[in-house]
């Protein structure tokens, strides 16, 4: 290889996405989330769509595990600090965001601009990271439609 990890990671940076936060609920009621930028649609029929998730992230045994519902939450330009409370290590923002029940019963961020409610599809290995294929069972579309955005390592927001 004639790259560097710090090269390929800044080569990575190089794709702006969105920012997501998955949700779920742990079997005994207890919520969890990650901050994601893995976010990808994989199939319009049926509905799947993928996020990975690194081995050493403290959820990633629920989301490997038990957390077979998620749903993911696409942030909007205001959502910074929601982008940040889940993606401080071993941090547990939930009295910080304002969010509500799905209809299958997993916590969704309000103030977002979109959310995908999901069951798992299927679960495969990837390196580091395991990927996380999900169908979607509901949606529902914000108003803002304003996305926070990530480029060369920092939020960003959407210019005309
Ligand atoms: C913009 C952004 C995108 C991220 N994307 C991912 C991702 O796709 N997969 C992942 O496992 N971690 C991702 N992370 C890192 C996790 O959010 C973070 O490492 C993790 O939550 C650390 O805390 P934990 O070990 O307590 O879970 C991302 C972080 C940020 C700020």
């Amino acid at each position: 290889m004639s790259f560097s990890a710090r090269d390929f990671r800044d080569c990575l940076g190089q794709f702006t996405t969105g920012v997501a936060v998955v949700t779920t609920r742990a079997q005994d009621g207890a919520k969890a989330g990650i901050t994601i930028n893995s976010f990808a649609s994989v199939s319009l029929d049926p509905a799947l769509v993928l996020f990975s998730v690194d081995h050493r992230a403290a959820t990633h045994a629920l989301f490997t595990g038990d957390a077979k519902r998620f749903c993911i939450n696409i942030l909007s330009q205001s959502q910074k600090q929601v982008s940040e409370l889940f993606s401080a290590p071993g941090q547990d923002g939930w009295d910080k965001v304002a969010y509500e029940d799905d209809s299958l019963g997993m916590p969704r961020l309000k103030g977002s601009v979109a959310a995908l409610t999901c069951e798992r599809h299927a679960l495969h290995e990837g390196g580091d990271h395991s990927i996380i294929v999900g169908h979607v069972q509901e949606l529902v579309m914000g108003e803002t439609g304003a996305p926070l955005l990530y480029y060369g390592g920092r939020y960003r927001t959407l210019g005309d």
